[in-house]
């Protein structure tokens, strides 16, 4: 199947049997999010499934914290493009787009030893990646290399703890 973007999919109303929407919810607004849920109830048979998946409390969920590490998370929080609590918001946006029969579990996942040093090298890739982004926020390159230098010490740190807390929701239209 070619890829269409989740808001406007050229799929006819009521052909899918199911449908799978693992880690893609987080990197939308709250509306986008709820338009492209829509446009799957849309595209679901009567009686068909769906199974959304997301963490609640990525990179949110780090204690303790840096005072810069704390602001600059609480200023991603005020963002609309990014929810770190998505998780636990998307049994209300199935049923806000009409979904019935919903059903919830969570999965806790804990960083510790080896599973927290490959963690570290992922965030650290992702947030390399983002860098132009968090220079805009923060003001120049610098202030946001530190940023990361400073999260990733958090990490570091023998005292942190970080976890996430994974959401499967599945739903029938
Ligand atoms: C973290 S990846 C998850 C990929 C895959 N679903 C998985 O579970 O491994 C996020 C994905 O969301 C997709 N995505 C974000 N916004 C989208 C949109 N509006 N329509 C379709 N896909 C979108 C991106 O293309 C990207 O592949």
């Amino acid at each position: 199947m070619p890829q269409e973007d989740l808001n406007h999919l050229t799929l006819q109303d009521s052909c899918l049997d199911a449908a799978i929407c693992r880690y893609v919810l987080e990197h939308m607004s709250r509306q986008t999010a709820l338009g492209a849920l829509g446009e799957i109830h849309r595209c679901l048979r009567p009686g068909g499934l769906i199974c959304a998946i997301d963490l609640d409390g990525y990179l949110y969920n780090i204690h303790p914290r840096s005072a810069l590490v704390d602001k600059v998370i609480r200023r991603l929080m005020e963002m609309d493009q990014f929810d770190f609590h998505i998780g636990r918001k998307i049994p209300e946006m199935l049923q806000m787009v009409g979904l019935t029969e919903i059903k919830w579990k969570v999965e806790p996942i804990a960083f510790q030893g080896a599973e927290l040093k490959e963690e570290i090298t992922l965030i650290r890739e992702r947030f390399d990646q983002s860098l132009p982004f968090l220079a805009s926020l923060l003001g120049s390159e610098v202030q946001a290399r530190n940023f990361i230098e400073e999260y990733i010490n958090c990490l570091h740190s023998t005292d942190t703890v970080l976890f996430y807390n994974k959401f499967i929701v599945q739903a029938e239209k």
